[in-house]
């Protein structure tokens, strides 16, 4: 007969409020939905989670990897967890309780990882990220160099190009990495707002080459998915910022979504709206070598969706790049007269180059509405089977190779 409940130890899985980012990525990785969330904390649910750790190495800041002895029967519920501010510190136990049930993994999770869609390991030739060096007890002060709007005037989004200049102070990031932002002011129960996280736009040598600064791509938030008006927090906060206003920033995050450095490899790159901030620095990072004389064999391939031409972040400059440089592929979904076209529809189109491009030593990057995710899974199966390939077979090698990288909200 086993020990009754209240004497069975459990290793309980919890996520500490004071160091999450509140990023998603614990919840989109755990396999039986055993993470969620309110509008303050991501908490673990006791009843699910059964310690396999596949959450653990996706996450950028560690404060998923917590764990606390306690008794199966006083395990701490959702509800409890979502009222916390600060982890709670390990009890005393009772001296008869009973040995420790489903310990933490010892591998990290790691196991777990090789099957999920996306790699949770970086490029074997990407540079070293530093991760964290600011957290919401010790923040950088950037300062706004600038604040430009990037959509049409009479498009349906606002959509800004945000550069932040550290200074003197250290904050170096790659491309694929994201920043904290804190916005200032307390929330309705007067609690301070919890940090939004915001990929960086450009290259790992300054959003200006040689400067200690990075730019961002947000769209100002007024409704949410449902289409209900919402002010979003930060994007409005930052939105509005103008030029010399200092804002507090965490970070650097992200020790996966990060670019391959060897010269031969490929990107091939799907985004929609804000989701071509990645695309932007990598890219551009690809620019500047190449303008430097640097041997750069790889090609590039980008999918981008946007409502309209107005509506697509970078445009512009996006229509200056000679087609020697990068194959870019735009999908517009409102454009009065034409038929809606998604990114997955491109995808389609391209087929045949895509899959050429798949063959060789490609990268592959998706960023942007987590609804995109699904039908560019399912072009990518598709036009691989058309080209006679082993689609899960590819997809898996990806994977565990780091050459396939999403991040979708
Ligand atoms: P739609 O016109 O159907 O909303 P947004 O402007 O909202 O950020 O969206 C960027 C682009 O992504 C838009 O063209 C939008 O089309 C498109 N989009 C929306 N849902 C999907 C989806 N499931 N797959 C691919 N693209 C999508």
């Amino acid at each position: 007969m086993g020990a009754p409940e209240t004497e069975v130890l459990i290793r309980q899985h919890l996520i500490d409020p004071e160091v999450c980012i509140r990023c998603n990525t614990c919840e989109d990785t755990c396999p039986i939905d055993a993470i969620t969330h309110d509008d303050r904390n991501y908490v673990v649910d006791p009843d699910i989670c059964n310690g396999c750790g596949a959450c653990v190495p996706p996450c950028p800041t560690g404060s998923i990897d917590n764990w606390r002895t306690v008794q199966k029967a006083a395990a701490y519920s959702v509800a409890e967890q979502f009222t916390w501010d600060e982890l709670p510190v390990q009890q005393e136990l009772p001296a008869e309780a009973a040995a420790v049930d489903a310990p933490p993994p010892s591998d990290g999770g790691q196991q777990n990882a090789a099957v999920s869609a996306a790699s949770t390991t970086p490029p074997w030739s990407a540079a070293h990220p530093y991760l964290n060096l600011y957290d919401i007890r010790r923040t950088a002060t950037a300062t706004v160099a600038g604040n430009y709007r990037l959509t049409d005037a009479d498009a349906d989004s606002d959509i800004r190009h945000i550069v932040l200049d550290f200074g003197t102070q250290f904050f170096p990031v790659l491309e694929g990495q994201s920043i904290g932002i804190l916005p200032p002011g307390a929330d309705a129960s007067g609690k301070p707002h919890y940090l939004r996280m915001y990929s960086v736009a450009s290259a790992r040598d300054g959003e200006r080459s040689g400067y200690n600064n990075l730019s961002l791509t947000v769209k100002r938030v007024v409704t949410d998915h449902e289409g209900q008006a919402v002010q979003g927090v930060a994007s409005n906060y930052l939105c509005d910022l103008q030029k010399g206003d200092t804002v507090q920033v965490t970070g650097p995050f992200g020790a996966h979504y990060l670019m391959p450095n060897h010269p031969g490899s490929n990107l091939l790159m799907i985004c929609t709206g804000t989701g071509a901030a990645p695309m932007r620095a990598m890219t551009e990072y690809r620019r500047r070598l190449m303008a430097a004389g640097k041997p750069v064999e790889g090609k590039l391939m980008l999918f981008f969706g946007a409502r309209r031409p107005g509506e697509l972040p970078y445009f512009g400059p996006l229509l200056k790049l000679p087609p020697s440089f990068i194959d870019m592929h735009l999908a517009f979904s409102r454009v009065d007269g034409e038929p809606k076209t998604y990114v997955q529809d491109r995808l389609r189109e391209a087929g045949p180059a895509v899959t050429e491009l798949l063959k060789g030593d490609t990268y592959l990057y998706v960023c942007g509405l987590k609804g995109m995710e699904a039908g560019v899974m399912e072009a990518l199966r598709d036009i691989c089977i058309t080209a006679g390939m082993d689609w899960p077979a590819l997809h898996a090698r990806m994977v565990s190779e780091g050459r396939f990288h999403v991040e979708t909200y």
